[in-house]
């Protein structure tokens, strides 16, 4: 295949930075690009996908969404790794906590991610492959978010294949019992493209709902936190 790919507009690879961070809504990548970047240029918007690339206190780096869901994410994620030589793709998004110490606009880093999806069930056999991100950027993103003073988690994420899910009680507990922090979309197909391609992925995640405590979240608040997550992985985006 060559660029332009069928999802992204960009011409020239040289239009991306190496690396992307990728919310799942793309007004929240213009959001990012509005608010915290300078000199930005517009790279794409094929199917209103928005991708920018812009500088962060001197740092080049692009966002762009994703869409929802791991088979719309995936697209985006392999067509980046591959054909615009992006070494480094961080989601950051959205997570229902799955734990009673997991709280409203807490951020939670992924240190690998389970999934009832079956992108992998061919690759490897009988091996239930666990995907995971890049260690040294996982534990740049882990002290940096303490260093910050933000309520940090990390573990395991499940990217779950439904939003509304109709898993049985006794799964949700099992998931539960054995630590899954939250749950979310993305993130196993992000680590799976990831290494596929020998690139770097991580995944951070502001906590936006709980499905086990009924709490509700005031929408300064939630934008404070999504800004504390963003400033977050802009700063520990490689270069
Ligand atoms: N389920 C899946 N994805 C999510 C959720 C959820 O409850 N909250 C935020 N992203």
């Amino acid at each position: 295949m060559t660029i332009p790919t069928p999802h992204i507009s960009a011409t020239s690879a040289d239009q991306i930075a190496n690396t992307v961070l990728m919310p799942g809504d793309p007004l929240r990548a213009k959001f990012i690009a509005d608010n915290f970047l300078t000199d930005v240029s517009e790279f794409t918007n094929t199917r209103g996908m928005l991708g920018f690339t812009g500088y962060y206190n001197g740092k080049r780096v692009s966002v762009m969404g994703s869409g929802m869901g791991i088979p719309s994410a995936m697209i985006y994620y392999n067509e980046l790794f591959a054909f615009y030589d992006v070494d480094t793709i961080i989601r950051v998004g959205t997570a229902g906590s799955m734990q009673e110490d997991v709280k409203l606009h807490d951020i939670v880093i992924a240190s690998s991610a389970c999934s009832e999806s079956s992108i992998n069930d061919n690759l490897f056999g009988n091996v239930h492959f666990s995907p995971t991100p890049d260690f040294e950027l996982l534990l740049k993103a882990y002290e940096t978010s303490n260093k910050f003073g933000f309520t940090t988690h990390c573990g395991q994420v499940h990217s779950s294949d439904q939003f509304y899910n109709d898993m049985p009680k006794e799964v949700f507990q099992n998931l539960q019992k054995y630590g899954v922090l939250c749950v979310e979309m993305e993130s196993y197909g992000l680590f799976m493209a990831a290494r596929k391609h020998g690139k770097k992925g991580l995944g951070i995640f502001t906590i936006s709902d709980s499905l086990v405590e009924n709490v509700a979240d005031s929408a300064e608040n939630r934008q404070t936190s999504y800004t504390n997550m963003m400033k977050l992985a802009l700063e520990v985006a490689p270069e």
